[in-house]
Parts: C-alpha cells; structure tokens; sequence
C-alpha cells in the first residue's frame, strides 16, 4: 500500500528499511533522544526499530493501540528524498476517540518549521479520516521546543504532572498538552 500525506516542503510516508542511513544521524544523537524513549541508537539498533515499525504500524486509526508512523522526505532541492524527522501517532482510547502525537526533527533541520509543518498535516488528516474527538502529546518540561511547537499547533497546555513518569533513570515532569478535533483549523 502507498500512503503519502504532501506538504509544501515535505512527503510524510512510511518509513523504509533503506531509511537507515539518514535515520540513524539522528536517531544516535544524544540530544534528539533525551526526551523520547529510544537510546542512542546504533546502526543494528536502527535497522531492529525500522523492522519493527515496518511490521507494526498501520495506516489507521481504529483500534486500540493501532499507530501510524511517517517519516518526512524533503521534496526538492539537494537534499531531496533525505528523511530528516518522523511523526508518529497512536489510538489512545477508541471509546474516548484519543489520539496521542510525537515528533522528532533531525539536529540539523530543525528551527525551519519542519516539525510543525508535518505535525499540522498529521493532525488534519487524522481529525479528517478518522473518528478522533482529541489529540493530545506528553512532553517533558525539560523540552521547551515541544512545548512551543505544541502551542504554535494550537493544542493547550492543560496540567503539569509532577515526576509524572520515571524516565531514563529519574522522575519527570510532564506537561499535557492537548487539541480538539472542534478547536483545530485545517
Ligand atoms: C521538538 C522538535 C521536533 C521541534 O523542532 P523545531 O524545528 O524547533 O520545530 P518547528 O518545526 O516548529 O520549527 C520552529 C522554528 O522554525 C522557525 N521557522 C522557520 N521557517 C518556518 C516555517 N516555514 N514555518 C514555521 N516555522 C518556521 C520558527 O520561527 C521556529 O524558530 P524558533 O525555534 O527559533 O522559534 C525538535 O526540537 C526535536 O526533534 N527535539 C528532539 C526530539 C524530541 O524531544 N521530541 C519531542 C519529545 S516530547
């Protein structure tokens, strides 16, 4: 199956097992993964979670625990058809209709509206194919730039947890942010 969502800049698409390459300059990088639940991955460590998502992830959103992951492929330009960031986004609750999203930009792609540009089509998509009523994402206090691509998607801060997850060997806290589908404009 080919699935695709176009932006101005961007192919969001399933990711390949030949993505390895561009994957794993930001996937072993130290402060791209401080805030999210990989290690600094290796090469076999890169090329495993690519067998696993290639396996796993759906193109829906209609049980529970069903996820879409999509790489972003620059469009044009030299680094054309390179992945330089990945969206992901699971089915929390069918009943609740909650969706949670990620996001990662590459180190060197970021501060150039990548994230946001994915994350605004992941989000329209999915408010418009599917019967999602909320989108939310957890993220880490210690990670203002999250904080701020959230708000600039236009998803409000709702709380603050307190050592809201043990994470990478020390209490979190975690900020919840969260859009619905009523308050999103495409
Ligand atoms: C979180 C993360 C994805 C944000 O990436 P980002 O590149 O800062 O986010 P955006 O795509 O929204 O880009 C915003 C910046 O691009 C600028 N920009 C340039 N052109 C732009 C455009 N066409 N559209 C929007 N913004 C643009 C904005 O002014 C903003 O700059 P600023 O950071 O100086 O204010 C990135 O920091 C990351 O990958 N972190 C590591 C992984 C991670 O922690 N993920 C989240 C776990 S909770």
């Amino acid at each position: 199956m080919t699935f695709r969502l176009e932006t101005d800049r961007l192919i969001l698409r399933p990711l390949a097992l030949s993505d390895e390459d561009d994957l794993l300059e930001y996937q072993s990088h130290p402060e791209i993964v401080r805030y999210i639940p990989w290690p600094e991955r290796t090469r076999q460590q890169v090329k495993e979670a690519l067998v696993k998502v290639i396996a796993t992830s759906k193109f829906e959103l209609i049980d529970e625990l069903d996820y879409i992951n999509l790489g972003w492929e620059i469009k044009s330009g030299k680094e054309q058809g390179k992945v330089i960031g990945q969206s992901n986004m699971s089915l929390k609750s069918a009943i609740d209709q909650c969706a949670d999203i990620g996001w990662v930009t590459h180190q060197n792609f970021q501060g150039q509206g990548y994230a946001f540009e994915a994350s605004h089509a992941l989000i329209a998509y999915a408010f418009r194919r599917f019967p999602i009523h909320r989108i939310i994402a957890d993220i880490d206090t210690r990670a203002p730039k999250s904080a701020a691509l959230a708000e600039k998607l236009g998803m409000r801060r709702e709380g603050t947890f307190k050592d809201g997850e043990f994470f990478k060997g020390s209490w979190c806290d975690m900020w919840l942010y969260a859009i619905l589908k009523s308050e999103f404009h495409a």
